[in-house]
């Protein structure tokens, strides 16, 4: 086979760790990335280009004129967008389901009554665009509730009400005041589960799938799980998760999600991530992502043994071969770096010390999320989440030592992390 050329989109600490596994397959030459990051711009094979990851028009260009033989999409917004459905209808094959797959994410309300039509394991849910309905449902529900604004919102559109009224000024927020916007104007109330999350993502070609090992992110900024939702501040894999429940979740959610999509005619091809709570009484879906998940992908893809373009190719064409995907007998954990005042305002253009020093560590890899190269060469902040601190070993305790020892050498102003990422006391 040629040497092929990808087009990746997108510009965090997931895109960095495919654009730096992607680069490790002999098939492939050469990855532009759009718009990248400052660890992109220095990654092998790797080329920044500055196009928006929803100009369509200027990436089907770009991508003719490169002769691009994959795109790769990182986040969900070009998905939901529509950014498969471009690329196919301009004849590019691209690694991600369509935007009507991608409902499975983008539309909450879709999601649940997907799950009910196929019998997927889910709380209970109603969903509402009027205000007066959802609060009637709201006091009449005889269990705790969560509230989710059905569309987009970027990790900010889950509400877990500590007290009633809270429930009811979420309501309001998403279906009176619309501070949501668009994202909020539908609402999904569902009921609160109780006991450990874990994430299970797999590749999909339409119909068959392959697992990846399963992962645990952080979501909480503080550490014990205190203080507000982030993107997330750390992960780690494989998460505790034995054969018969890994059995449980593929036969009881991911491989009849596979089946009702393309009985629905919209086979999904892609990544599917499920985010699911271990209830007493089994894994439940919390929420389905229609990506690589973020800060998953920097702990999953070191443990990859395979060639990972080989895999998002053949997944593209429907001919995922589920047999080649194997997985290292390691661990890798994650630590975000996250710039002061991060989940709220925060600052930005400050210079990153330490990199070269970090790098150099054994089993360890620094994956950049939001940095920039200034006109010096200098790697400076530029996003919320700063830098992924990366390592992996033969088991966790390893890969932690490894990822804190990497972590202790950089530095920037107001750098704030975890330091329970990966111990027992959070999750
Ligand atoms: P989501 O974006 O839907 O995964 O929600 C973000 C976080 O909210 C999840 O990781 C859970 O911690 C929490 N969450 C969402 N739905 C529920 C639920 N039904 N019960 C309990 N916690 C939930
Ligand atoms: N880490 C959560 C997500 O990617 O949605």
């Amino acid at each position: 086979m040629p040497m092929s050329r990808v087009l990746l989109l997108g510009s965090g600490g997931r895109e960095h760790a495919l654009a730096w596994k992607l680069a490790q397959s002999p098939q492939v030459e050469r990855i532009f990335v759009a718009p990248g990051n400052a660890g992109t711009a220095c990654e092998a094979k790797c080329v920044n280009v500055g196009l928006a990851v929803t100009d369509w028009p200027a990436l089907i260009r770009f991508a003719r004129e490169q002769g691009v033989g994959l795109v790769v999409i990182g986040p969900e917004d070009p998905l939901a967008a529509g950014a498969v459905d471009a690329f196919a209808a301009a004849g590019i094959p691209a690694f991600g389901p369509t935007a009507a797959a991608a409902r499975i994410e983008a539309s909450k309300a879709f999601a649940r009554a997907f799950m009910a039509r196929y019998g997927i394991p889910s709380p209970r849910y109603q969903a509402f665009t009027d205000y007066d309905a959802a609060l009637a449902f709201l006091r009449r529900a005889d269990f705790p509730v969560v509230i989710k604004a059905s569309g987009l919102a970027a990790g900010k559109g889950v509400i877990v009400p500590a007290a009633a009224d809270e429930a009811v000024a979420a309501l309001r927020a998403m279906l009176i005041e619309d501070r949501f916007g668009p994202a909020g104007r539908e609402v999904v109330i569902e009921e609160r589960l109780e006991g450990r999350e874990v994430s299970v993502l797999a590749f999909c070609d339409g119909e068959r799938l392959a697992l990846m090992p399963a992962a645990q992110d952080h979501k909480r900024v503080y550490e014990g799980d205190r203080g507000p939702n982030t993107g997330g501040m750390g992960a780690f894999a494989p998460a505790p998760a034995d054969e018969t429940l890994l059995e449980t979740m593929v036969a009881t959610i991911l491989q009849p999600t596979l089946a009702g999509l393309a009985a629905e005619g919209t086979p999904y091809r892609g990544v599917l991530y499920a985010g699911l709570m271990l209830t007493a009484a089994g894994p439940k879906v919390l929420e389905f992502n229609c990506r690589f998940g973020d800060p998953e992908t920097q702990v999953i893809l070191p443990l990859l043994a395979s060639d990972l373009f080989t895999i998002l190719h053949d997944c593209a064409h429907g001919g995922l071969r589920p047999e080649t995907v194997r997985w290292h007998a390691a661990a890798a954990l994650c630590v975000v770096a996250a710039a002061a005042g991060y989940p709220g305002a925060y600052d930005r253009g400050d210079v990153i010390v330490g990199l070269e020093a970090a790098a150099a560590c054994v089993g360890v890899k620094i994956f950049h999320a939001g940095t920039t190269l200034d006109a010096d060469g200098r790697v400076r902040t530029a996003g919320g989440r700063v830098l992924a601190v990366t390592a992996w070993g033969d088991d966790l305790a390893q890969a932690r030592t490894r990822a804190y020892d990497a972590m202790s050498t950089v530095a920037f102003r107001g750098m704030h992390y975890r330091r329970d990422i990966g111990t027992r006391s959070s999750s």
